[in-house]
């Protein structure tokens, strides 16, 4: 993706909240036809955190934003432009963007929500992005924030123990240094796989009705070998072609930050990267399949941790519903 614009954009905060609420596999054990063994050894999943039926998403996306706040000293009248990615809004419209805007404050800024489901952090960031690279705005905010756990039939197994709620921040501001920051994205969608992954229900197509709530059409359908294979393909395919462009060889990156949707996933891609393991980020065991909260949940934890440095080439990696996927290259700066 050219930059053709006076500056770059570079992560300067970053973020994540995760409910207290612990779901582990033995919950799914008890009511279903399932095992922690089989959890573990097809997913990689060992938990994951479920918001209270009270507390929508827009509830974890204000926690996210706090913390970014205090933690780093920002003030919420100096963000310009609020993006939040996620599949599971609070409600249709308002965007959870104004709701949120509204809790906290954010007095200056301008928004939306955007959909691209498991792909929606990377797409949100790239638009944020051209904000900061044509120098329209000094200070976006770009959050990940889902409630999966509305959206997951608790009676079907194939698909409830895959998921799990949180958020993410990250703070995206100029500088004019051009080779730090995000340096290159591509990105893809392929609609002709929209078919194998999607919540059928609740648009304009099917809107509610007792038909709909019965055959449970408001729930996540997959196709989960078919998305396995082509988000094996698709992780791996791009993130290669971002490091061929780049002239990055394995050696080069410090670490991968793929989209956590199964372990085996992740391990498939990052073989084909020729990346040892210790330079992958995970914490699928964690949380599950949180959609748009999955790779900056995995910046922030590495970097309070204290396992990211300054000048660290990474390569964030995703596959999603639509199909939607792409990989971001950037050289991390805090
Ligand atoms: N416990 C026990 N058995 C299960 C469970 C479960 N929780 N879930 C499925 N099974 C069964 C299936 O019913 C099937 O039984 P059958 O052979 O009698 O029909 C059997 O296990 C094997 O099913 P597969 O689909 O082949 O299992 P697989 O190893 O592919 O794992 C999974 C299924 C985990 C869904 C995998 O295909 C997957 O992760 N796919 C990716 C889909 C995904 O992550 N979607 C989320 C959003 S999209 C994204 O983020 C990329």
């Amino acid at each position: 993706m050219n930059n053709n614009g006076p500056y770059n954009a570079y992560i300067s905060a970053v973020s994540h909240y995760f409910p207290e609420k612990v779901v582990t596999n033995s919950y799914f054990e008890s009511y279903l036809d399932t095992t922690d063994a089989w959890i573990i050894e097809r997913t990689g999943i060992k938990e994951r955190r479920y918001l209270e039926d009270d507390q929508p998403v827009s509830y974890a996306a204000c926690k996210a934003i706090e913390r970014l706040f205090e933690k780093f000293n920002v003030k919420p009248e100096e963000i310009d432009l609020l993006i939040i990615p996620t599949v599971s809004p609070d409600m249709i419209y308002p965007s959870t963007v104004c709701i949120v805007q509204d809790k906290l404050g954010m007095k200056n800024c301008w928004g939306y929500d955007m959909l691209a489901a498991c792909s929606g952090f990377i797409f949100a960031l790239m638009t944020g992005v051209q904000f900061i690279q044509s120098g329209a705005h000094k200070k976006v905010l770009v959050v990940g924030a889902e409630k999966m756990s509305a959206l997951a039939n608790k009676n079907d197994r194939n698909t409830v123990v895959l998921f799990g709620d949180g958020a993410s921040a990250v703070l995206l501001e100029p500088t004019t240094n051009k080779t730090t920051g995000i340096i290159d994205a591509i990105l893809h969608i392929d609609g002709s796989g929209g078919k194998y992954l999607k919540q059928p229900a609740g648009g304009s197509l099917h809107p509610a009705s007792i038909e709909t709530v019965t055959k449970g059409m408001h729930y996540v359908h997959q196709d989960g070998r078919t998305v396995f294979k082509e988000a094996v393909k698709g992780m791996a395919d791009v993130s290669l072609e971002i490091m061929k462009k780049n002239n990055l060889k394995s050696e080069d990156i410090a670490y991968l930050v793929p989209h956590q949707a199964n372990l085996r996933i992740i391990q498939a891609t990052a073989d084909r990267m020729n990346l040892s393991r210790d330079k992958v980020m995970i914490n699928i065991h964690k949380y599950g399949n949180t959609t748009s909260t999955t790779i900056p949940s995995c910046l922030s934890e590495y970097y309070e941790e204290g396992k990211l440095k300054g000048g660290d080439n990474l390569i964030l990696a995703s596959f999603g519903a639509g199909f939607t996927w792409g990989a971001v290259y950037l050289k991390w700066t805090i």
